[in-house]
């Protein structure tokens, strides 16, 4: 209580101390406000390790990212996995699955991810890109095999990206509905996700549901869609979660909202990131003329002309190997996620320690406290990124090839790209989510001719969701867009 009121003691050894004037609050608004530049400003005052009060929590930033490799390998020390799983319990409403109640449950999840990876994964983009076929084609009203109207259509670029590829996810993970192709009630299920993701910050810090309106209500909607009696009727859903549905039916102790709370946690991490990215790959694009002229020909260098002719009518695939080499394709997205990442990457000391960051430096950290790595300010280094805010396309190929050696005061950096953070809670839907983006792009670019109008202004990060992953834009941006294919059928 000492602590809280009146701040803590720096004491020897110590990172230094920045914790304001107030208490508790400490540098929360300031942080908030723009993390990115209230940190670069601590770096150059403090150094490159410092300890920041934010919302009653000690933070320790590690701001080199040469220094990284010292605190990912401490797996033991500064661990991730107590904290996420309790602040994943209270924000998607299930009990906590680490901690005695569930034996064996966490590792049991932990495993299952790997689905998601390897040959499961070639099964979940052969589902994703027909998937995104059938609800590209939808949005043209074009019923399956009908030819397509030749008129422009305007929409919200961000309101375009959300429901493509919200439902084309949705069915891709959990399967097609008893009855027809589309889930009676997506558009209810979107909008009340969209309306529970936008207080998703609160949450996460704990906000208590109650104090937040309607919240808690939606959130009840938003499992009951889940319930284990409608997922058992869905068709054919992916292994992945056939094999959690499996799981949590050997736990008597989870109740079936509990299960329907974890199927929803799942739609959260699967489209919460993938949809701003989606926007953020194509925006880009379509306002870099050289850019998108080059991810063209390469889409074009591994589809033949007969199929992207026919597209708005017929499916077309991607293979794995075929999306693998589309390298200028995978260097724009990257950019695109370099550009409007913010994700932190957080982990909760376990005991009082020393921390060795290189050969000369090492720091004493309190048990409790948070270790934390902010990969924007790397994203954002122009000595790692010669003019960072600049979109460059191909800033990730070199000779042909995926470029891998960037570098701080001359050293080769082990990390510098962390979209996905890092180490052993990295994200284990990254191979799905670059796949699925490409296939986005591919299939949006081949089926529409699109365009921005003239005369908007630019799009702007929304950063009031800073530290929780791809930022959204802050701003309307409108695309028209009709269909590539105008030729008529014989
Ligand atoms: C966790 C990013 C797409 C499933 C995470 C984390 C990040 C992240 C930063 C936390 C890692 C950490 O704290 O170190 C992203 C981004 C995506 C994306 C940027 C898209 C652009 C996906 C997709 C799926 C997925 C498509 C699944 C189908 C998960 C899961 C976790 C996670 C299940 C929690 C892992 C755990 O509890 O250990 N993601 N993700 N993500 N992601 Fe993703």
């Amino acid at each position: 209580l000492f602590s809280v009121l009146f701040g803590r003691k720096w004491r020897e050894g110590e990172p230094p101390l920045i914790k304001g004037w107030i208490p508790f609050v400490g540098k929360t608004l300031e942080f908030r406000k723009d993390s990115h530049q209230f940190l670069t400003k601590l770096q150059q005052q403090y150094g490159d390790v410092f300890t920041v009060l934010i919302a009653g929590k000690y933070m320790t930033f590690v701001m080199d990212p040469l220094l990284y490799p010292s605190v990912i390998k401490r797996g033991r020390q500064l661990d991730f996995h107590d904290f996420s799983d309790q602040a994943a319990s209270v924000t998607f409403g299930y009990p906590a699955v680490r901690g005695g109640r569930f034996p064996g449950l966490s590792e049991q999840i932990q495993k299952l991810f790997r689905l998601l990876q390897g040959d499961s994964l070639d099964v979940l983009t052969f589902r994703m890109m027909g998937n995104l076929q059938v609800v590209l084609r939808r949005s043209l009203s074009i019923p399956e095999g009908a030819f397509p109207k030749d008129d422009w259509q305007a929409e919200d670029l961000y309101e375009f990206c959300y429901r493509v590829m919200f439902e084309a996810t949705f069915l891709s993970i959990y399967g097609r509905p008893e009855q027809g192709a589309a889930h009676p009630g997506m558009n209810t299920l979107q909008e009340n996700f969209r309306k529970f993701d936008s207080v998703f910050p609160l949450l996460i810090a704990r906000v208590p549901i109650a104090l937040l309106g309607q919240t808690k209500g939606i959130r009840q909607k938003l499992l009951s869609f889940f319930h284990p009696c409608r997922i058992g009727k869905w068709i054919d859903p992916c292994e992945f979660v056939q094999r959690r549905v499996h799981l949590f039916d050997q736990y008597d102790t989870l109740g079936d909202l509990d299960k329907a709370a974890h199927h929803f946690a799942i739609l959260w991490a699967s489209v919460g990131n993938t949809i701003p990215a989606a926007f953020w790959s194509l925006y880009h694009l379509l306002t870099h003329p050289e850019a998108l002229a080059a991810v063209r020909q390469e889409i074009m260098g591994v589809v033949s002309q007969e199929e992207a002719e026919s597209i708005c009518t017929r499916d077309i695939t991607l293979t794995r190997e075929q999306l693998d080499r589309l390298i200028y394709l995978e260097s724009a997205l990257n950019e695109s996620l370099r550009l409007s990442s913010a994700s932190m990457n957080i982990r909760v000391v376990q005991e009082d320690f020393t921390l060795s960051l290189d050969a000369q430096r090492a720091v004493n950290l309190r048990k409790g406290d948070f270790i934390v790595l902010h990969p924007q300010s790397m994203h954002m280094d122009p000595d790692i990124y010669p003019q960072p805010r600049m979109y460059r396309f191909d800033r990730f190929v070199e000779a042909g090839r995926e470029k891998t050696d960037f570098y701080k005061h001359s050293q080769k950096l082990h990390y510098y790209r962390m979209p996905f953070g890092s180490g052993s809670t990295q994200c284990p839907g990254r191979f799905f989510a670059v796949n699925e983006l490409k296939q986005f792009i591919c299939v949006v670019l081949l089926m529409f001719q699109l365009e921005l109008p003239a005369g908007q202004e630019d799009a702007r990060l929304d950063t009031s969701r800073a530290g929780l992953g791809i930022l959204p834009p802050a701003n309307h941006i409108t695309l028209r867009y009709r269909p590539n294919s105008l030729q008529q059928p014989n």
